[in-house]
């Protein structure tokens, strides 16, 4: 089974990049059979909503290339780490887009989730916790979060060791979730 690791941030120069190749990195050190990818947001310039056809109705029938190639990318995946910032004290609009352009791919999988921001993003990670649940995701108590202050040096992305005992305990909840799930699916 395949989990998606989102880097859900699309800004130049952004911080998601060194939160996800961390977490990547921890993911593919993991004694599993799950197998974990970085998905980059980014690659699929995904356009803002506009299709007439709401998503969930759409039977996967997207008006845009991109959003299809999008769909399939993530139907290919049992389960999601997001990595999410917190912008507005809620959840990244891009972000929200990107999974408001589709919805079957999402539905009845796991979903956890990394944050970061001045409050560790913990208000992002709240916000997302009621989206996910209308396509039906089991989401994971355990997170990862991030305080800008304390774990990002100015630019340098410092994680406590405790970072890594969290993203530990993360892994393995979202594994047995992501497992589970595959049966309510078939
Ligand atoms: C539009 C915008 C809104 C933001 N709002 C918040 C916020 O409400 N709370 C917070 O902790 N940080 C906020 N920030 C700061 C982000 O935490 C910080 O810029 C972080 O680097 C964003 O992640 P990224 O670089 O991966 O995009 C905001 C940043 C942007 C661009």
């Amino acid at each position: 089974m395949k989990i998606g690791i989102i880097i859900g941030s699309v800004r130049d120069d952004r911080k998601g990049d060194d939160v996800g190749s961390w977490l990547s990195k921890l993911a593919q050190s993991r004694d599993t059979d799950m197998t974990y990818e970085l998905v980059d947001l980014r690659q699929f310039d995904l356009p803002v909503l506009t299709s007439a056809t709401v998503p969930g109705a759409a039977n996967r029938q997207y008006d845009d290339e991109r959003v299809t190639r999008w769909g399939q990318k993530i139907d290919g995946y049992d389960g999601f780490i997001f990595v999410t910032p917190e912008y507005n004290h809620g959840v990244p609009g891009g972000f929200k887009n990107a999974f408001d352009v589709i919805y079957p791919e999402w539905v009845k999988k796991a979903v956890a989730f990394v944050s970061y921001g001045a409050m560790s993003g913990s208000r992002a990670v709240e916000a997302w916790r009621p989206v996910v649940a209308n396509a039906d995701m089991y989401d994971i108590r355990a997170q990862v979060a991030l305080s800008t202050f304390s774990e990002f040096d100015g630019e340098t992305f410092t994680p406590a060791d405790r970072n890594a005992d969290e993203a530990a305990d993360l892994f393995d909840s979202l594994e047995a979730a992501t497992t589970a799930l595959a049966t309510l699916r078939s």
